[in-house]
């Protein structure tokens, strides 16, 4: 065996989403903002929104998520070896999320922990670090948790406001993985110093020239798609599925559309019936089923090309069993990663452990006075001292409490 096969069984063995118990519906907040819903729904494609109270933050999601990956796929905590969390929305400047995730899960003194920030892009490249590290040898048979955990925020009345979201993914990466193994040659990277989407450190809001970052995504998926398969026109005809980062569900569709037209060689346009037809009929069988969770939640940013793989994995890992995927991941700033990966034969086995359903059913609807007053609570949530879940109407969880003598409570309420 060389050693291209055996890096070729890296991949991801569990995972697992969680995400905060309120949602906004998109038809609630386009009545509000005085839009035709249809722009919501249809020309963004998004259903509803996750909105995350102040007690509910980046870690309490990782930490809920990762347990959830862990005791889901049987795994022993002492295992990991390596712990990263990807997120664009840390809780301090200096100390790592993922070193709070690190304790809640009980994992081992000599598990490696860090936290990656890339907007988006955080947990591909973290997903990528742990395969080099289990390839390199150095894992001495250990698994990596990768976590991706972001709340999205734009802010009241900003073009960005209905592309929100919040939600953690945490996936396990191991040797002989259970559910996708990775090729390591098909992999493509590509960076650029663009201003498309950032967040000041004196900012609880993303800034985004929202066109101009649909433009550095397309020419980002482009550029590493090449790098990752070459000028070849015949990539799409074997693959199954086609994931990317869903900032918010059209995205994929404008995405798709791009990489169809590489392949085409020329523009596709409602105007030529037959290509457009061509591009309708891809995406349809390629990409479309499994947006539907993107949809419910909104951005996650980190986690919202992962959502795209559980979402598949739930409805179709029977059926797609042995076949090949590609999945595109985006982070504004900008940095991406194309690679092609292969759905495990077994992996439907464990759909009832990564299927959110249960948790998006049980969430609560908020009206808009009631998101208005949790992003103005956020505001201020960090430098209080005492927060009380229950007054957000929550309970059976792990939730942020309050910041005493400047260091971050977390509680099991
Ligand atoms: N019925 C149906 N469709 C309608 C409609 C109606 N009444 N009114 C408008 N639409 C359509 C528009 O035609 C448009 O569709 P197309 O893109 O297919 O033309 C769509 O709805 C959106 O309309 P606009 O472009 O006019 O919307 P906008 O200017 O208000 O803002 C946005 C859209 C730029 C995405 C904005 O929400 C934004 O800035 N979001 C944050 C940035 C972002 O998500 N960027 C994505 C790439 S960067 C990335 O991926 C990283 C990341 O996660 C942030």
């Amino acid at each position: 065996m060389n050693g291209n096969q055996a890096l070729k069984l890296t991949g991801i063995d569990a995972l697992a989403f969680a995400g905060p118990a309120g949602f906004l519906d998109m038809t609630d907040l386009a009545r509000a903002r005085g839009v035709d819903p249809s722009k919501y729904l249809n020309g963004l494609g998004q259903r509803r929104m996750a909105i995350a109270t102040p007690c509910e933050d980046t870690v309490t999601m990782a930490a809920d998520a990762g347990a959830r990956a862990l005791e889901g796929f049987d795994i022993d905590p002492a295992d990991i070896g390596t712990l990263i969390v990807g997120t664009e929305t840390g809780v301090d400047h200096s100390k790592p999320v993922a070193v709070y995730v690190h304790e809640l899960l009980g994992l081992d003194q000599h598990c490696r922990t860090f936290e990656t920030k890339h907007a988006c892009y955080g947990a591909m490249a973290g997903l990528t670090a742990s395969m080099d590290w289990i390839a390199s040898g150095r894992s001495r048979g250990r698994k990596a948790l990768v976590i991706a955990s972001d709340i999205a925020r734009y802010g009241l009345n900003t073009p960005g406001e209905p592309t929100q979201g919040a939600g953690a993914v945490a996936m396990v990466v191991a040797d002989q993985p259970r559910l996708l193994s990775i090729d390591p040659v098909r992999i493509g990277d590509y960076t650029r110093q663009v201003m498309d989407f950032w967040r000041p450190l004196y900012s609880k809001y993303a800034f985004a020239d929202g066109h101009y970052s649909i433009q550095c995504y397309l020419d980002a998926l482009v550029s590493a798609r090449i790098d990752a398969v070459g000028e070849r026109d015949d990539v799409l005809e074997s693959l199954s599925a086609c994931l990317y980062h869903v900032p918010f569900v059209k995205m994929a569709f404008k995405a798709h559309k791009r990489q169809l037209e590489m392949e085409f060689g020329g523009e596709l346009s409602r105007d030529h019936t037959e290509s457009w037809q061509l591009l309708s009929q891809s995406f349809e069988r390629l990409v479309a089923p499994w947006l539907s969770l993107n949809a419910d939640i909104g951005n996650i940013y980190t986690g919202s090309l992962f959502l795209t793989l559980i979402d598949l994995l739930r409805q179709s890992a029977d059926s797609l069993a042995g076949r090949e995927i590609s999945l595109f991941s985006y982070g504004s700033g900008c940095g991406a990663t194309y690679c092609i990966g292969n759905i495990v034969d077994g992996a439907d086995r464990w759909r009832g452990a990564l299927d959110p359903v249960a948790q998006l059913d049980a969430r609560r609807r908020l009206s808009i006075e009631e998101y208005e007053a949790l992003l103005a609570d956020t505001e201020l949530a960090d430098r209080l001292e005492r927060l009380e879940p229950s007054s957000y109407g929550l309970e059976g969880g792990l939730y942020y409490t309050g910041t005493r003598d400047h260091c971050r409570q977390y509680t099991r309420i």
